[in-house]
């Protein structure tokens, strides 16, 4: 059995974890979601505490159990996790691996009836999470970013990485059919260049991302 606080290579560090996709409501029984399983952050926060690391696990809505030794703070919106992550700080690691709503509607306070008509409606931009950390006082000293591309993968990556003041980002082919699926192809774009991992499970993937970043505290 996983003990918590276990001695480990990541022991006495705390890693803030966010996971799976956010909801933003529309009304008080609908909302727009998005297809992350949160499958490849909760197999991360698994390997982290498995490492011996404390790890705080921002979960969006999904139904996965949570991994042994980790602390699990469940949110619905964007705006919840960014507060949730806020709460969370100081953290030595940050990996942010939710597919987090960029938009999020002024929702209606009553059901929207079907005989008014389609609704017409209207977005707001949600704070990034990941930028605020990249100024933030509290700055985690390592920031880890995910970016699922389609198409040019790596310079995306690299984009992300420098307007988001991150030290990696995680770049996820997702060309194929990996959202909702059980493995990731990784480029990990840093500032000194890119590492292509091979196509692996998401549990895989997650114990080279948790040793990749041992290997900066050794
Ligand atoms: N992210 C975040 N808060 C947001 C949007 C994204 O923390 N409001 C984080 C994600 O968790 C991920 C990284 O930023 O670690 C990249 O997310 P992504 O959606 O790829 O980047 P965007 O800047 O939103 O660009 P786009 O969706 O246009 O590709
Ligand atoms: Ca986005």
């Amino acid at each position: 059995a996983v003990e918590v606080g276990q001695a480990g290579p990541l022991s006495g560090k705390h890693i803030l974890i966010t996971a799976g996709p956010t909801h933003e409501p529309i009304d008080p029984v609908r909302v727009i979601a998005n297809r992350s399983s949160g499958k490849q952050g909760f197999a991360i926060a698994a390997a982290a505490a498995q490492a011996g690391a404390r790890v705080t696990l921002v979960a969006g809505p999904v139904s996965l159990p949570t991994p042994g030794g980790v602390a699990r703070v469940d949110v619905e919106t964007a705006q919840q996790m960014a507060d949730a992550v806020e709460a969370a700080l100081p953290a030595d690691v940050a990996i942010l691996v939710a597919a987090v709503a960029d938009w999020r509607v002024e929702a209606a306070t009553k059901k929207l009836k079907k005989g008014d008509g389609p609704p017409e409606l209207r977005f707001a931009p949600n704070p990034d999470i990941l930028a605020t950390l990249g100024t933030h006082p509290d700055r985690p000293s390592l920031l880890i970013g995910f970016a699922a591309e389609t198409n040019d993968v790596v310079a995306n990556a690299r984009s992300k990485l420098s307007s988001k003041k991150a030290d990696w980002i995680v770049a996820n082919d997702v060309s194929g059919n990996v959202m909702g699926g059980s493995h990731n192809r990784i480029h990990l774009v840093t500032s000194d260049g890119v590492e292509d991992w091979p196509e692996a499970a998401k549990e895989d993937v997650a114990r080279h991302l948790i040793a990749r970043i041992a290997q900066e505290f050794s």
